[in-house]
């Protein structure tokens, strides 16, 4: 892997989540909070689940408020990708109110009036090499932060994706994974941007698999936050078996569970490259195994996972929260 960390390391790893909140967005964020590997230091709202952002905002601060964690703060981002209409139908995954259509109090929580561009931008430029940019959703808002400060790869520490698919199908064609596909010119100004990226595409996200026995589980807790995951993912898992999958893929926490258990996966570096003009292959992320584009690879792909550990792990985490 590009970046070994030890499960005793003393200092948590800084770390900003770029999301569209979002039910696995959600499950990624309270993994997040439950575990001291990683500090925390802001939530960014992207289009992607839906393209209502203040919506995914407030989504962010229902999550924040369960964990009660309120003051870290919420910066929201773009609502379109950079050059092309939103066409996502995230809604069918994630319901309509982008929590599984659940009932959700209105927050006290409020996001900050910085666009969340300037607040990454911000942030790296505050604390030099320190910043982990964790995206699990399209990557316009980083896009956008790279527009405002092309020193940024130098500034961020490294960036974990939740993105793509190398070496398996998509899941919104048979090449482009979502997130990529939500916004390719984005993701392509990313991989093309020359910093350290640690990518958990669908190639190693469908390996964790969360079924209702295990959901019951998280819910038998007994705290709040494995009730409302349990709550939350009756309408994701219904619609994973609508699909012909008996039970749900957990896409986005596995990009937070690289950084806190990196030991867990196995990973190979390569050059990734993205489509953005093809008709059928738009979106799609490409692996140069043979180093055939003349770049040295940027990107470590991780490949496989050890599903019972992650499952494992994220019980326990999940059962710290209140
Ligand atoms: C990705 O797309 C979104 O629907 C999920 O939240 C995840 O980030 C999976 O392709
Ligand atoms: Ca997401």
């Amino acid at each position: 892997m590009a970046e070994q960390t030890s499960p005793e390391r003393a200092t948590p790893e800084r770390i900003i989540i770029d999301t569209d909140p979002g039910v696995d967005d959600s499950m990624a964020i309270l993994l997040a909070l439950a575990s001291p590997e990683v500090q925390v230091e802001g939530l960014t709202i992207v289009f992607g689940n839906s393209d209502n952002v203040r919506m995914l905002a407030r989504n962010a601060c229902v999550v924040l408020e369960l964990a009660q964690r309120p003051e870290i703060p919420v910066a929201v981002g773009a609502a379109n990708p950079l050059v092309r209409p939103y066409h996502g139908r995230g809604a069918s995954v994630h319901g309509a109110n982008g929590l599984g259509d659940i009932p959700v109090p209105e927050p006290s929580k409020q996001p900050v009036e910085q666009p969340a561009a300037q607040f990454i931008v911000e942030q790296c430029r505050a604390h030099p090499g320190q910043i982990t940019l964790v995206t699990i959703g399209p990557l316009t808002n980083i896009a956008l932060a790279l527009r405002l400060e092309p020193e940024l790869p130098r500034l961020a520490r490294r960036l974990v994706m939740m993105g793509g698919a190398v070496t398996v199908p998509g899941n919104v064609n048979p090449v482009a994974e979502a997130n990529v596909h939500n916004d390719p010119e984005a993701a392509r100004l990313v991989f093309h941007a020359g910093w350290p990226i640690t990518m958990a595409g669908l190639d190693v996200t469908t390996r964790v698999r969360m079924d209702d026995p295990y959901l019951e589980s998280l819910r038998d807790l007994g705290n709040r936050a494995g009730r409302f995951i349990y709550d939350i993912t009756r309408f994701y898992i219904r619609a994973y078996r609508e699909r012909g999958h008996p039970n749900m893929a957990v896409h986005d926490s596995s990009a937070l569970v690289s950084i806190i258990r990196p030991e867990l996966f196995q990973s190979k570096p390569v050059t990734v490259d993205v489509e953005t003009v093809g008709e059928l292959t738009r979106g799609q992320t490409i692996g140069d195994w043979r180093g055939q584009y003349g770049r040295p690879p940027q990107t470590e792909l991780l490949l496989d996972v050890d599903a019972k550990a992650f499952r494992a792990l994220y019980r326990e985490r999940i059962a710290t929260l209140p």
